[in-house]
Parts: structure tokens; sequence; C-alpha cells
């Protein structure tokens, strides 16, 4: 043990974390602690000199180039975190590290597709592999934690954060929730290549009223068990360090003061150990939402209910140790928040390597991060139609490519990016031009239509680029009318009535509404924002070296006003099937299906399925499990992927149960001509619902399941289960 472990025992890695953290918590004072519980943004080495050598900041939020030069620059974040820790380290009592944490969300300086594009790769090792490439990058700049992933359930395409989420269904959103935390802290988040993740945003988020960023949220308790905690459940289980508590309220008390949600059922039923982080604010906001006089009763609410960590607003720094001492709150309260976040900090080996030092390697794209981006982005690629001219066939004359992101850099990284580089993207004209030299390639400049409009004439075959800003999507970027953005239907219209093949590629952080694009085009691309690796993978996809496979996170409605349309739709007493047309109060004037139903995608070859069946019976037995199958033939001319999606209904509960709910997937990659078998394994416990009293049951009776391309479509099976 040296001198210095002998003085500071928690200091000695020998010792247990817990062991380490009482150690530590012992010697605190009650500011010394109320500092664990403060996080600053943008901290800067000298003007927060003295306040972290008090020890009175234990976390940052983003960093600042406080050291000089630019924030992007390589090195230079890195050299401000290490300049602000060395206050922290050397110069304080006890020598806490601070948590550095910064927005890692698709990527960090290899920008990969938007969260909403990583799940139409329905992908599990994908989606890790993605997490942990941004994690290796993020560590290179100081990064211990990041903000992801976004687990809210997404089944309102008017918000803006629905690009930020992994789509509007608990199994895909929760199993690519845990992949993302395995792939961002490994097996052990200490390791040097890894961080701390966060599951965000805890609870409800998703269903803000109207689509609006930040509204208030009416749901009840069965149905956020049922539906939208579930994701939120997955990350826990897989051993998400930490979790952000969400801005809205649920049924009138904001999740920053929700002690039943917080407290009682992540802390206490899941048995959560990590740290709950408060969101940018969202203490302060308590007294804008109206359930807290100020601050230091929005302190007082906070610190109650669960949350550990005050981002930003300042409330507990100015407050928590006053509300101790006036006897207002338990100082065990303060403890338990602090001893989650030393744990934290000794989870990640924060005591025993404080420092980034020198960078130890660069963070910029290489082959094989960019490989990662574009498997990615592959992935993310949804075909919605296709009559026959895609892939474009070599020698298929001259292409016209057109559209506001035909050079396009930046604009392709789509929402949250702090540390992507325009330079490092490949626009879709580079790619082409690098595909199909100067003959044979005609670019023009979306944004002045009537050139663009005449080069159609010179080409054989138009593709033009199309969709939303990444502006227009993300947080606090709500829209009211989910259509194509101003100009670009009218433009499209105007390309497509020369009568030259047309093909639309949509980059979009939203489901919108495409049913003109639809009509009009002779094939559509679905692509969110692919990052990176945008043109090649385009290229790729346009010209037929790798064939589409991605299927769509969430429903895409008719229109703005079918909104919400998610696979989740209950039974009503007039409405008892999704398939079902005409029932009474409907919508008189449209029909009721969403124009793509969530799960939809086509490639280059087609699929025949054949019946669902099951292997050794219909009976599911306590624990037993039970194997269905599906045959499926390419009978097409190419190989290609089909993602075979099982979901199932159940008939009769003690609640009304989803119309349909995906429960398993499971890829077949089959060449011309092949049958492939797409089995799955059901157990009772993955038709567990949680009934009147809010506890999980699984009911004896029939559970009918649904095999096929997607949630409208497929094949029917009965089990009958007897729990
Ligand atoms: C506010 C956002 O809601 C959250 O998702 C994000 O992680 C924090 N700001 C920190 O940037």
């Amino acid at each position: 043990m040296t001198a210095d472990q002998s003085a500071r025992p928690w200091l000695d890695p020998d010792r247990s974390t817990t062991e380490r953290v009482e150690l530590l918590l012992a010697q605190m004072t009650l500011a010394e602690k109320v500092g664990q519980t403060h996080q600053v943004a943008n901290i800067h080495p000298d003007d927060d000199a003295a306040q972290l050598a008090g020890g009175r900041i234990g976390s940052s939020l983003f960093a600042s180039g406080a050291t000089g030069g630019n924030e992007r620059d390589e090195g230079v974040l890195a050299a401000n975190i290490d300049a602000a820790q060395r206050h922290a380290v050397e110069a304080s009592r006890l020598g806490i590290p601070v948590l550095f944490g910064r927005d890692v969300i698709h990527g960090h300086r290899t920008v990969c597709p938007i969260p909403l594009g990583l799940a139409a790769s329905f992908d599990v090792g994908l989606v890790e592999e993605v997490a942990a490439v941004a994690a290796a990058e993020a560590v290179v700049d100081g990064v211990a934690w990041t903000f992801a992933p976004m687990v809210d359930l997404s089944e309102e395409p008017r918000w803006g954060r629905v690009a930020e989420s992994l789509g509007e269904t608990p199994v895909l959103s929760g199993r690519l929730a845990a992949a993302m935390v395995k792939g961002f802290q490994g097996d052990d988040p200490s390791d040097p290549d890894h961080i701390a993740a966060c599951a965000k945003h805890f609870a409800g988020y998703g269903l803000s009223a109207g689509g609006r960023d930040y509204d208030t949220v009416s749901v009840g308790e069965n149905t956020l068990r049922n539906l939208h905690l579930r994701p939120f459940k997955a990350a826990v289980d897989a051993g998400v360090a930490t979790i952000m508590a969400a801005f809205n309220d649920v049924d009138g008390t904001p999740m920053h003061a929700h002690r039943h949600l917080l407290r009682d059922v992540l802390k206490g039923e899941w048995g959560f150990d990590g740290v709950v982080v408060a969101d940018w604010n969202g203490i302060g906001q308590l007294v804008h939402q109206g359930v807290a006089a100020d601050l230091r009763e929005a302190a007082l609410l906070a610190i109650e209910a669960g949350v550990d960590l005050d981002m930003c607003s300042g409330s507990y720094a100015a407050h928590l140790a006053e509300l101790v001492e006036s006897g207002e709150v338990d100082e065990a309260l303060v403890d338990g928040a602090v001893r989650r976040l030393l744990t934290l900090k000794f989870r990640l080996g924060l005591f025993d390597r404080p420092y980034v030092g020198e960078p130890i390697r660069s963070n910029a794209p290489t082959d094989a991060s960019r490989a990662t981006a574009l498997r990615a982005a592959h992935a993310a690629h949804v075909l919605v139609s296709n009559n026959g001219i895609l892939p474009l066939a070599p020698g298929a004359g001259t292409v016209h490519l057109t559209g506001p992101y035909a050079e396009a850099a930046e604009e392709l990284f789509g929402t949250w990016t702090l540390d992507g580089r325009g330079e490092d993207v490949v626009a879709p004209a580079t790619a082409f031009r690098a595909r199909l030299g100067g003959e044979q390639l005609l670019v023009s400049d979306g944004r002045f239509s009537d050139r663009s409009v005449q080069q159609v004439r010179n080409a054989d075959v138009t593709v033009a680029v199309v969709g939303e800003h990444p502006w227009r999507s993300g947080e606090a970027n709500s829209v009211t009318d989910i259509g194509l953005p101003a100009g670009q239907l009218e433009h499209l219209r105007q390309l497509s009535r020369i009568g030259k093949p047309l093909v639309v590629v949509v980059y979009t952080g939203r489901p919108l509404e495409l049913g003109d694009v639809l009509d009009l085009a002779d094939a559509v691309l679905v692509v969110w924002h692919p990052g990176v690796e945008a043109g090649n993978a385009l290229a790729d996809i346009v010209f037929g070296d790798v064939a589409p496979h991605g299927r769509l996170p969430m429903t895409f409605p008719r229109t703005t006003g079918h909104i919400p349309t998610s696979t989740h739709q209950r039974p009503t007493g007039r409405l008892i099937e999704l398939h079902e047309e005409g029932r009474q109060g409907r919508y008189l004037d449209d029909q009721v299906f969403p124009r793509l139903p969530f799960g939809y995608g086509l490639t280059y070859t087609s699929f025949e399925y054949g019946e669902l069946r099951t292997v050794g019976g219909t009976e599911l037995s306590g624990a037993g499990e039970v194997v269905v199958e599906i045959d499926v033939t390419n009978t097409g001319d190419r190989a290609g992927r089909e993602v075979v999606q099982l979901s199932f209904r159940d008939p009769v509960a003690q609640v009304t149960r989803p119309l349909v709910e995906l429960v398993d997937w499971a890829f077949l990659d089959l060449a011309p001509g092949e049958k492939g078998t797409a089995s799955f394994t059901v157990r009772a416990d993955q038709f567990a619902y949680f009934g009147t009293d809010n506890t999980t049951r699984v009911d004896a009776g029939e559970i009918v399941l649904v095999a096929g391309p997607d949630a409208l479509h497929g094949s029917r099976l009965s089990l009958r289960v007897n729990p």
C-alpha cells in the first residue's frame, strides 16, 4: 500500500468497491457530499478551480475549450478535462475525481445512423458494435459517461425526439437498448475503451401531448408498465450504470418529483443500484411546472423522489445542505445519492486512473470504424416501394442525382452529434461520381428546381434525395405536419411529370406522410440520417452491391391526422382486429390502416411464406418451451435477407392488450430459390403482462402467434398457456 493509500484507504484498489465507498463517505462533510450531487455544464479549469478544489463539483456535462484552442481540435477536450480533473484530484481534501459526461448518441467522431436508423437494422450485434466504436472514440476525448441509449417508446411522429429513439415497440427497443449498454460499457466499464451508459428519459416522455416536446403526459401505470417501462427494465437488466429522469409529468407528477416511479419502482422493485441523473435543469423546471414554489422546494422534492445527481439547475448545491440542517431532508437521502455516485466513479476506475493523459490515439474515423458505420448505414436503408427500377442495372445510362442532400455533408449526421465533422462525410454525389465518373452522372442542386427538372430530360433515371434537415427533428423540434418539408413534394411532382424513372431517397428523423411520394415514384428508400458513410451506403444500395434489408421501426401513418397509429392500438368495443376496415368510430374520410406498417421493408428479391407450425404441441405449460417454425422461400433471382417477425395477440386478459405486439424476429439470408426456416422458441413468460392490480401475471388461455414480414401480415397459430 502506498503512503497515499494508507492516508486515504479508499484509494486502495485491492479493497472492494463497497468498502472503498463507505470509507470515503465516512470522511465526507455534508458540503462535500452535496458537491458530489452537483453537475455543472462546460466546466472551466480556471474559473471553477476553487469549487473543484473544495470538492463542490461532482460531475461535468460537456467541456469547454478553456485550455485554449478549439474544442473540436484533437486533444483539446481531453487536455481541458485533465486540467479540471487535476484540481479535483490533487487540490481537494479527499481527491474525488469528477465524472465527465457528454452526449455520445450515435457515434462520437465516426457518426453512424441516428438511433431510429440503427433500430431499422433490427440487428442487435451491429447496434452493440456501433456503441462500442463510439465508446472507444469518446474515451480519447476524456468522456467517461454518455447519455444514451434513449429508450422512450415512440409512437408519435410529430415529436422530434423519435429520431433519438429505438422505435415504437418494447421488445425491439429493449433488446437494442441492452445491446447499446453492452457496447458502451463492455463487460466492465472501467475497461479503458468503455464508458458508462444512461437509459433515458424515465418515463413516458414518448407520450408528450400533441407530440410537443417537454409536454405533459397523461398515462396510467398499467400502460406504462405494459409498454413504456419495459425498455428501461431491459436496460437495467443489462446493467446500465445510470438512468435519466424525463422532463414530462406523468398524470400530474413531474418525473423529477416522481417518488413512486423513481424510488419505489426503479430503485425498489427493480433493484436498480446505479445513478439517477436529472435532465438539464429538470429539477429547476419543477418550479415552472408548478409543483415547487422555488428551487429550494424543488431540491427537496427531487432528492425525496430519488434523483441522485442534479444536472445543471444548481438547486442541490444551493439548498440541500440547508434542507438537511433544518431537518426537512434526512441526511440518509443525501448519503444514498452520494453512495450511488461514488460507486459509479469507482466502477469506472476513475479513482485509479483519473486522467486521460496524452491522447492514446487519434479518434478520427479509421478503416475499421468506417466499416462499422457503413454496415450500419446499409442496414438503415428501408426500401418501401420498388417497381423493379432498383437496383439500377449496369449500363442503366445516365443518372441524374438531385435534391437538397445530393452534395450534403453534416446534414446527413442527423440530430445530436457534438463531435462529427462534415469533412468526414462521403456525400451522395461524391460516391456516385466515384462509381459512375463524370460522363454518366448529372448532379443538380434540388434547390433550383428548374435546372433540376431540365436535367431529367438529359438523363435516363433520376435519383432525388429529399427529406428533413437534421434541425427538423431531435430535441424541441416537433412539427404539426409530417409531410415532406415545404416545396419538396411539388418538386418531385415536376420531376415525375417528365415520365422518366424516378427513385426517391428520403432522409428523415421521423416517419413522414409518404402517400403521394409512394404514388409518384418508381422506388422509395427511407434512409433516416445515415452518418459519415451516407453516400457510399446509398450508392451500394442503389447500384445493387448491397440489397436493402432495413425494416421500419415505427409505423408510418397515412396522414398527420391519423396519429397515433402504432402497432399497440388496443381492441375497442368496435374494433377488434388491426386489419379490420369500416368499423364504427373510425375516420369517415380515410382508411384506418397505417400507410406503412411497423416492420415493413422490401429487398431486391421476393419471399413466399409457408404456414406457421409448431414442433411438439401447442401447450405452453409452466416454464416449458414450444418451438414454432415457418418456412420462407426466396422466389426471386437475387440473394436477400428476410426479417421474419413473430408477433402475438392475447385475446382474453384482465386488461385490454395490444392488437399486435412483436415478440421476436429472425434473419434469413437466402439465395435465389432457397428455402429457409425461421424457428422461434417461445415461453409463457413472454406473454406475461401487468393486470388490473399492476402486478405481473401469466393467464391460462389462448395466445395467438402471427409470423410474417411485418406487423400487419402473417400466418397465425394458437397456443394454449397453462401457467
Ligand atoms: C437534455 C436532453 O433532454 C437529454 O437527452 C440530454 O442528454 C441532456 N440535455 C444533456 O445534454
